[in-house]
């Protein structure tokens, strides 16, 4: 029996929360392990849609939620989370929900800071979600942010802000933006302290003891491979490693507890916000791509760009992602088109590449190889089992393992929680 990781393959939105609540009737305990409330989640259950950006989506289940150490909490965010969702029936209780006591936390002054330095870059914005994610995990990094557990410590509080306010009014005042006072943050972080702390705990205890009785654990990923921070089209990502690996760190337990990796890919590619996408369709089809499949970002509300599927991209995810499986979503929205594209390489002044390079210059230059497929004129929609897929609908699943090098493990036919067809439990590893 093994844990279950679950990552995204491309650049987000490939529908880890619709596979995550579907996967969560077989775990115990969720965990979110990177990433903050940039993520947004959407899961179908019946008549009801969940948006969710910070909690686990586990909790629709009635599992236990976990956001681990390595996330980003905005209190604020947090709590009108907890209330949008409490006013869909759910419960979020310190009974469901536990939070590392070490999480860092997002200010309202990384907002300021994030939106403030975008606005300053002018045309060659990153396309942030503007939630202060980036700034939040440079303070991590520099060793000055304020963790949950300092809201019960009034002093350590005051002392980080002043660290804090230092940097940031600087840089505020030199971006030309309205800076922070003290008190006013220190009296909102009092006020919400008593609201936040009794969710706080060392999850990592918890985490082991789970580890010892043999509990089943998903890790939910947020974002994707495409970007993380090491691994992405960088500097067009988002702040934190994204990779499967990452559940380790950013959660409290060694990396044997990571168990299988299942990497989440759409049937096409997809990608909100700026930066390289070698397979971008600006066409017709990349509308209609749009439109059947909805994609409209659920923090951002920005149309996504759209393009065809990249079996280099998501080989190299799963390469670097640790990918053993791929579930694949959205397959239904390619019903009826009559020709299909899968990129296989780049062409990057005169030279074919199987990867994509490092370099902005060379990414932004690569301009696709790709084999065409015929397309299936029947129905992929609510498909539950296997027999129900058009034969050309399989014959391009097929083609989509062997380019990626990895087995399609699920199957995601609607966003319905149970249109989905599995192949292969990933918690038998
Ligand atoms: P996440 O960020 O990876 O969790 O993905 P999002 O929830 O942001 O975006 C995925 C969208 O696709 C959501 O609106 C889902 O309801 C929807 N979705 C998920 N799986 C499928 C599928 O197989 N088919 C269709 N048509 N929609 C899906
Ligand atoms: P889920 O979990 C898609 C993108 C932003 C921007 C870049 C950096 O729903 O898949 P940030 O605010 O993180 O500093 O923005 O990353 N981005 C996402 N794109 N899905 C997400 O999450 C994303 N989270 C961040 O659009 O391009
Ligand atoms: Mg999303």
């Amino acid at each position: 029996m093994a844990n279950v990781a679950v990552i995204g393959a491309q650049w987000g939105d490939e529908g880890k929360g619709k596979v995550v609540d579907w996967l969560a009737s077989r775990a115990e305990i969720v965990v979110r392990f990177q990433g903050g409330h940039n993520a947004g989640h959407t899961l179908v259950v019946g008549n009801q849609t969940y948006k969710l950006s910070l909690l686990p989506s586990g909790l629709v289940r009635g599992k236990l939620g976990i956001i681990g150490n390595g996330v980003v909490v905005d209190p604020e965010a947090l709590l009108a989370e907890i209330a949008r969702v409490e006013a869909q029936g759910l419960r979020v209780t310190p009974e469901n929900l536990r939070i590392a006591e070490n999480v860092t936390l997002i200010l309202p002054l990384h907002g300021a800071i994030d939106r403030a330095r975008e606005a300053a870059r002018g045309a060659r914005q990153i396309g942030t979600t503007g939630r202060g994610i980036g700034p939040a995990y440079e303070d991590k990094v520099a060793r000055r942010a304020i963790r949950l557990a300092d809201l019960a410590e009034p002093e350590t509080v005051v002392a980080k802000l002043d660290e804090l306010l230092l940097h940031h009014n600087t840089l505020l005042a030199g971006l030309g933006a309205p800076v922070f006072e003290k008190q006013a943050l220190f009296d909102a972080l009092m006020a919400l302290a008593p609201k936040v702390l009794p969710f706080a705990e060392p999850v990592w205890e918890r985490l082991d003891q789970a580890r010892r009785d043999g509990t089943r654990i998903l890790f939910e990923g947020a974002q994707a491979v495409m970007l993380d921070v090491d691994h992405g089209t960088y500097p067009f990502v988002t702040s934190s490693n994204t990779v499967a690996a990452t559940a380790a760190a950013g959660s409290g337990l060694g990396p044997a507890a990571v168990g299988f990796v299942l990497g989440i890919a759409k049937a096409y590619s997809t990608r909100v916000g700026a930066g390289p996408f070698p397979t971008e369709l600006t066409d017709a089809t990349g509308q209609l791509l749009g439109d059947r499949g909805h994609e409209f970002g659920t923090v951002t509300g920005r149309r996504r760009r759209c393009g065809w599927f990249d079996a280099v991209l998501v080989r190299q995810a799963v390469k670097v992602g640790g990918i053993q499986g791929i579930a694949l979503t959205k397959l239904d929205v390619l019903d009826g088109l009559p020709e299909l594209r899968i990129c296989t390489g780049y062409r990057i002044g005169g030279e074919l590449f199987r990867r994509l390079p490092a370099a902005p210059g060379a990414q932004a230059a690569a301009v696709p190889e790709y084999e065409v497929m015929e397309g299936w004129s029947g129905s992929t929609q609510g498909a539950r089992s296997w027999a129900e897929l058009p034969a050309q609908a399989v014959k391009y699943v097929r083609r989509i393992e062997e380019l990626t090098e990895a087995p399609v493990t699920l199957l995601s036919t609607s966003p319905e929680r149970d249109d989905t067809i599995l192949v292969r439990d990933p918690f038998e590893g």
